[in-house]
């Protein structure tokens, strides 16, 4: 798999370790997303992680042909970063998906592509419609054109050259070990270093929350029975707005509700996300586990308490990095 030192991809490792036997390869590159910290103390016997670049034709090529399941979750995945930066999202998202796809294809290897619910473009607050597997791709960030892009290559190489690949489209994930850039953990982290809370704008943009633990048993599924060339939609029907996700874990952790700041609107923010994931439910019986977002939440509150080794180090360059962009 590649990018396993990442948020996702990690908590899919440690889900692999736990709920199955399988021996599993990470490939990642370490970029700043990368945490060597994410890995530790996982059984070497069923885990082996190599440094390199998606992008890399021969490493890639040389570990393909000794895998059986490719699972691609690399990538540059902060749309933040994608406005300001976009580069480097052309390179992991687009030339990074070509690069492993060419080796699939050459080693007749089965492949699942972890995507976003991003690539469907934003809804309406009081649209009734939900993203669905059959909603037009109508992506807003850098970010999200990227993925959207490398979806669609997915698609062409499953249809041009028999590739034997599925892809799933997943909306906002939570949980432990995810970089202090994103929403939630920005927030606890700062609300534990002393600094208040930012909200962007209005903060009445809607994000579709699920626990990364129900990401990972949905592509599970997916690569044990999903149909080859199709595409599942993973959401718990999590819908929240930032405001209520930002007073939640204020009020968790013990502060008052309104003690944050408004800060600078992300250019072209997306107002809302939502899935529809029947498909995956009814095609393929999966359930999401984390029903409770006020429980899960509180538990990833205490995740980033008792592990501040694991974010401190990343803290301030991330927040000098805000602070320039005035956010
Ligand atoms: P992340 O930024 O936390 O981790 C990305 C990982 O990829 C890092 O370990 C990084 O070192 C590695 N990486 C980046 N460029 C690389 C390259 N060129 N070669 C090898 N490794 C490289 O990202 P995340 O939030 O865990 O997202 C993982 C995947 O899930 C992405 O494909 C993202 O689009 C998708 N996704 C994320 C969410 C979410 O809520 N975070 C939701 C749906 C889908
Ligand atoms: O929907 C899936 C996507 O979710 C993934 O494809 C992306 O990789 C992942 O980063 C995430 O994208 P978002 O842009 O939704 O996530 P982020 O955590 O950056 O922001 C969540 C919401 O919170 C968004 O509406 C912007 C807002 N926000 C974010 C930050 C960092 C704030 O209000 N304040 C902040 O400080």
């Amino acid at each position: 798999m590649t990018g396993g030192a990442g948020f996702i991809g990690s908590n899919f490792v440690h889900y692999l370790v736990d709920n199955t036997d399988d021996v599993v390869t990470v490939l990642d590159k370490f970029t700043y997303a990368g945490n060597e910290a994410s890995l530790a103390g996982l059984p070497e016997d069923r885990v082996t992680v190599v440094r390199g670049d998606i992008c890399d034709a021969e490493v890639v090529d040389r570990l393909i042909a000794d895998t059986d399941v490719v699972v691609h979750y690399a990538a540059e995945s902060h749309n933040d970063n994608s406005l300001h930066d976009p580069r480097p999202f052309l390179d992991t998202n687009i030339v990074g998906t070509y690069t492993l796809l060419e080796a699939v294809r050459r080693h007749g290897k089965r492949y699942h592509h972890i995507s976003t619910d991003e690539v469907y473009g934003d809804l309406e607050l009081d649209d009734p419609e939900r993203f669905t597997e059959r909603t037009p791709y109508n992506p807003s960030s850098p970010y999200s054109s990227t993925k959207a892009g490398s979806d669609l290559l997915v698609r062409a190489w499953v249809r041009s050259f028999g590739v034997q690949a599925t892809i799933s489209n997943c909306s906002n994930n939570y949980g432990p070990r995810q970089h202090v850039e994103k929403f939630i953990p920005r927030q606890i982290t700062n609300i534990l270093v002393g600094d208040r809370p930012k909200l962007y704008g209005e903060g009445l943009n809607v994000r579709d929350w699920i626990h990364a633990d129900d990401h990972s048993s949905a592509v599970l599924r997916i690569v044990e029975a999903g149909r080859i060339g199709e595409t599942y939609l993973i959401g718990a029907d999590g819908e929240k707005n930032n405001k209520e996700v930002l007073e939640l874990i204020l009020t968790t952790m013990g502060q008052p509700a309104d003690a944050y700041d408004h800060v600078v609107d992300r250019p072209g923010h997306d107002l809302r996300y939502a899935i529809d994931s029947a498909k995956l439910r009814d095609e393929l019986g999966w359930l999401p586990a984390f029903q409770d977002f006020e429980r899960g939440l509180a538990a990833t509150v205490d995740w980033y308490r008792e592990n501040e080794a694991w974010w401190q180090p990343q803290k301030a360059a991330t927040e000098a990095k805000y602070r320039e962009q005035g956010q």
